[in-house]
């Protein structure tokens, strides 16, 4: 039976570059997000160029029935999947009261609740399967408050405390968990927060897709715990926790008001 790594929010930006990296090391995928022609084109370029087999699912992971369309698929045991990517994720900024609510569900359910159900119903074939790895994208956000978009950094740190608890948790059923914490990162993630990078985009400070992609796939063959790609974001995600939590909180809400469109 053939193993599957099944990676969301692979038609566009991170999950895109991770899918093409496992698929380069002979990894068969199963690709999901909203955008089928993508998909679809993704699949076909993949299974050419590496020779290992693509599919695809379309799925909005916000839409409760097609989630529980997708984990039902899943719970049937008929595909063999030992890695779970849960990548797929989208932002919010500008002040918390202005925001459309639907964006901030729509949030919730995709950076949260999708993922958490995933974790539970993959988790739990790989359990029977004898084991499997898990990873979970979070954010450097992850590691602090981040006033202008406070609902976005909560979020991330859920994520990097489930993964964490997880990682402990499943040890003993043969499944490996791990976090992926990236800084800034060259996608079209910005664009549909509302943010505008200016010159942070072509700066160092921004890393490349493909970059972050490879470290982290090079990183999860050592099942590290939490992955964060370049020494500019390590320092961010470990200086938060010795400056004063008053100041951190200052800082990280006068970088994101400025990098807030509105
Ligand atoms: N870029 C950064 O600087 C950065 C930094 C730290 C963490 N991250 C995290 O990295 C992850 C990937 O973001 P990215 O930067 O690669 O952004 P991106 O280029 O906008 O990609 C987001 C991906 O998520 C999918 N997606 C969004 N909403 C979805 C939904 N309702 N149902 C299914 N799929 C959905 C999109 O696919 P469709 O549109 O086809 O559905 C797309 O493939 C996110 O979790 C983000 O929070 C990003």
């Amino acid at each position: 039976m053939p193993r599957y790594a099944l990676v969301t929010g692979a038609s566009s930006g991170i999950g895109l570059a991770l899918a093409e990296a496992l698929a380069r090391r002979g990894r068969n995928l199963i690709l999901v997000a909203r955008q089928r022609d993508v998909l679809e084109s993704v699949a076909c370029e993949f299974t050419q160029r590496f020779g290992v087999e693509v599919l695809f699912r379309t799925c909005n992971l916000a839409h409760p029935t097609q989630l529980t369309g997708l984990i039902h698929e899943l719970e049937q045991g008929e595909l063999h999947i030992d890695l779970l990517v849960n990548n797929a994720g989208l932002g919010t900024s500008g002040p918390f009261l202005d925001s459309d609510w639907g964006r901030e569900q729509q949030q919730l359910e995709v950076n949260l609740l999708a993922l958490t159900r995933l974790c539970h119903a993959v988790g739990n074939s790989m359990a029977l399967q004898g084991g499997g790895q898990i990873l979970n994208v979070a954010s450097v956000a992850a590691f602090q408050p981040g006033p202008w978009m406070s609902s976005y950094y909560a979020g991330k740190a859920y994520v990097l405390n489930l993964s964490e608890g997880l990682r402990e948790e499943m040890k003993s059923r043969g499944i490996k968990v791990s976090v992926l914490c990236p800084g800034p990162t060259r996608t079209a993630f910005f664009r549909g927060a509302a943010m505008e990078m200016g010159k942070l985009d072509g700066s160092k400070l921004m890393m490349s897709a493909e970059e972050l992609a490879l470290y982290t796939v090079r990183a999860l063959e050592k099942n590290r715990a939490i992955i964060i790609p370049g020494w500019r974001n390590r320092l961010a995600a470990r200086s938060s926790r010795f400056a004063p939590r008053w100041l951190v909180r200052k800082l990280a809400g006068a970088i994101n008001k400025r990098f807030t469109a509105q």
